[in-house]
């Protein structure tokens, strides 16, 4: 009887320990990151694979984040990536929806990436939300296509190609979500210019839209014009330099 009493309590001792390191992991809201592509091509350059870019804000990743920025969690123990969990009807969304843009990498390495770095410490701090692999993809997808930013924006006259400043961009999701700062904006400087590269998207745990808490900023400033840029001004651009190579080789025949 003693025996059975105490294996009983040690079981009970593993299952807490168990609990502990389970509970260890934990975050306040969640980001939903995504990527304006003609901007992010234009901060990476040569990098980009243009052929994939299109004027449609696509996703960067989900992200448990804590209000004090500094010590997010990342990297959080969990299973390896592995896109055999994930079903053929769901890789292709991600194939359309979270593409890589670099040439030099695939799109599976971008998404086994996010799901070691942020996925991971997802599942581990909530279970319940997100109890798998798939889960954790699946559950991004379905935010992502629950608010479309691209035509959120152009509803507001906000439309690729034309420039615009941080106040226009930051108004028109306050006024479309009813509360304000719920979205903050990354900017990248490029020949003098300021493009809007990446936006992160405030959401509460259980995924109620949220004001971004004080630590989370943009990244644009309020005081210079920001290009919203369409994958047009990348053609051209790579048209204008194809041009001048193309005369460059002229005059030195
Ligand atoms: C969002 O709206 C645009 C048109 O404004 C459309 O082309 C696009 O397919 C929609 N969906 C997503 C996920 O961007
Ligand atoms: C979701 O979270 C928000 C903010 O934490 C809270 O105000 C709201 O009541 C929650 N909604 C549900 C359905 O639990």
């Amino acid at each position: 009887m003693i025996g059975c009493k105490y294996s009983l309590l040690l079981l009970l001792l593993i299952q807490s320990t168990h609990l502990c390191t389970a509970d260890e992991v934990s975050y306040d809201y969640i980001v939903l990151a995504l990527t304006w592509p003609p901007g992010f091509c234009t901060s990476i350059g040569n990098e980009c694979d243009s052929s994939k870019v299109r004027n449609i804000w696509t996703i960067h990743g989900l992200w448990p984040t804590l209000k004090q920025q500094t010590s997010n969690p990342a990297f959080c123990d969990g299973e390896p990536f592995n896109s055999n969990y994930l079903s053929a009807k769901l890789l292709n969304q991600l194939t359309a929806s979270w593409p890589n843009y670099k040439q030099s990498s695939t799109d599976e390495l971008f998404w086994n990436y996010e799901w070691s770095k942020h996925g991971t410490c997802a599942v581990q701090g909530d279970y319940d939300t997100f109890p798998s692999q798939s889960a954790y993809f699946s559950r991004t997808l379905e935010l992502y296509n629950t608010y479309n930013f691209s035509s959120i924006l152009t509803n507001n006259d906000i439309y690729p190609g034309s420039t615009t400043f941080l106040s226009e961009l930051k108004s028109t999701f306050s006024r479309f979500f009813g509360l304000s700062n719920t979205v903050t904006f990354q900017c990248s400087t490029h020949n003098n210019r300021h493009y809007v590269t990446s936006c992160h998207f405030c959401l509460s745990s259980n995924f109620s839209v949220i004001s971004c808490p004080s630590g989370k900023t943009d990244s644009c400033q309020y005081s210079y014009p920001i290009v919203y840029s369409s994958r047009a001004d990348m053609v051209d651009c790579y048209l204008f330099l194809f041009m001048f190579l193309l005369l460059f080789v002229i005059e030195m025949l």
